[in-house]
């Protein structure tokens, strides 16, 4: 038998755990509708909006390996839905430029210099060692260019692309993939400001992208994203860094403490030999522990309410409802939709050159670190 006393306290629990969730999803919701004036989410709105009309830019596709294949599939799929034009894909394995150009409907060259007098947009996504070479000859021309992630190899590399990309007027935009990721998406405007990152994103050896090491390849995606959320003018005041090569003669496995002028730390690990594919962010911020996974694309809030009596009482999980997008299809659409409105495309070369600056940093530390314990 339960009594009246008993009852109201039942009755108190089940209030005191539904009221707080209701008040914190009020606050995020009102929350999501203030930062909706960031201009992130004005250009994810916009690339989602199918009247965008970009009908006769002319559009190519240089490197059409693993990843580019992809880029080669999505300007196919946009010129078949009649906004832009596709004229073709470049390889410099004529059989690779065959087989894409056979699947996607298009031409196929092998010389990508043959494009530079038909085309107005390009992704670029050869090897890095190459970025800079065929970025600047299309810049220089005044046609548009997605780069892939890294920007390039050396900071110089990346500041002749950045003023040649000033010289002519041409978009530059770096294919930081993972910013368009649908649970980063929706995830963007409840950052506040986060103070301690833990981050893992590993992989089975990819026998691709060995021309550089994982911290260029892998962990630059995570450098980028806690730069972004951070606050691009907040300065790092240290780097920590260990890594070692296992399989091939560069890095493979790196681990990098970053810190932050403004106090925030992030601990990023990034493998290319592991057994299974982790793709985990956790943050903390004043108030919520957030974690997002690009894998499953997943985002979880978890916060307190401001009136709980009782930390076991006010815990709200909020996850976040995800918009299924394709990433790739987003960074594209974002960087034709900055040509076709001339604004800023939404990760500038100089984004680009802030996450390369912040790997070279920590692959600095990572040969000093190095040189220590394997002193010649
Ligand atoms: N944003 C992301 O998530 C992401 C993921 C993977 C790769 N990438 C980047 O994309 C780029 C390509 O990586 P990948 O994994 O597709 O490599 P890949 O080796 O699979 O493909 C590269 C292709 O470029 C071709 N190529 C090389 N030199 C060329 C040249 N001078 N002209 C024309 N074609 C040339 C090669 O024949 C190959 O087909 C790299 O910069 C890499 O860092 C980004």
């Amino acid at each position: 038998m339960i009594n009246a006393n008993e009852t109201q306290i039942i009755r108190f629990r089940i209030f005191g755990l539904w009221f707080p969730s209701f008040v914190i999803s009020c606050i995020l919701s009102e929350n999501v509708k203030y930062y909706r004036k960031f201009r992130y989410v004005q250009i994810m709105e916009t690339i989602q909006n199918p009247k965008s009309k970009i009908q006769n830019l002319k559009t190519a596709v240089i490197g059409v390996g693993s990843l580019g294949r992809h880029h080669a599939r999505n300007y196919a799929e946009l010129a078949r839905e009649g906004k832009i034009e596709f004229v073709g894909v470049c390889d410099a394995n004529e059989d690779t430029a065959r087989k894409i150009a056979q699947e996607q409907n298009c031409d196929f060259i092998s010389n990508w210099r043959s494009f530079l007098d038909t085309v107005e947009a390009v992704s670029i996504v050869t090897p890095t060692e190459t970025h800079c070479e065929i970025a600047c000859a299309f810049l220089e021309k005044g046609i548009h260019v997605l780069v892939e992630k890294p920007i390039a190899r050396t900071l110089e590399e990346a500041d002749l692309m950045i003023k040649t990309a000033e010289k002519s007027g041409a978009k530059l935009m770096v294919g930081h993939l993972e910013r368009f990721n649908p649970a980063m998406v929706v995830l963007r405007p409840h950052v506040t400001k986060p103070l301690y990152f833990e981050i893992h994103r590993v992989s089975p050896f990819p026998n691709r992208s060995l021309d550089v090491d994982v911290v260029l390849d892998v962990m630059i995606h995570d450098l980028d994203a806690i730069q972004w959320l951070v606050g691009e003018d907040v300065a790092v005041s240290a780097i920590h860094a260990v890594g070692i090569p296992v399989i091939s003669d560069k890095v493979d496995a790196a681990n990098a403490r970053i810190e932050f002028e403004n106090g925030a730390v992030a601990n990023i690990t990034a493998s290319r030999i592991g057994t299974e594919k982790i793709r985990k962010t956790r943050f903390y911020q004043t108030n919520s522990y957030v974690v997002l996974d690009y894998a499953t694309k997943f985002a979880s809030i978890t916060s307190l309410a401001p009136n709980a009596v009782h930390p076991l009482l006010g815990i709200s999980i909020n996850r976040l409802e995800i918009k299924d997008v394709e990433p790739l299809r987003a960074e594209i659409e974002a960087f034709l939709n900055s040509i076709l409105s001339d604004e800023t495309p939404p990760i500038t070369a100089r984004d680009g050159r802030r996450a390369l600056s912040l790997a070279l940093g920590v692959l600095e530390k990572i040969d000093t670190h190095a040189k220590r314990v394997f002193p010649e």
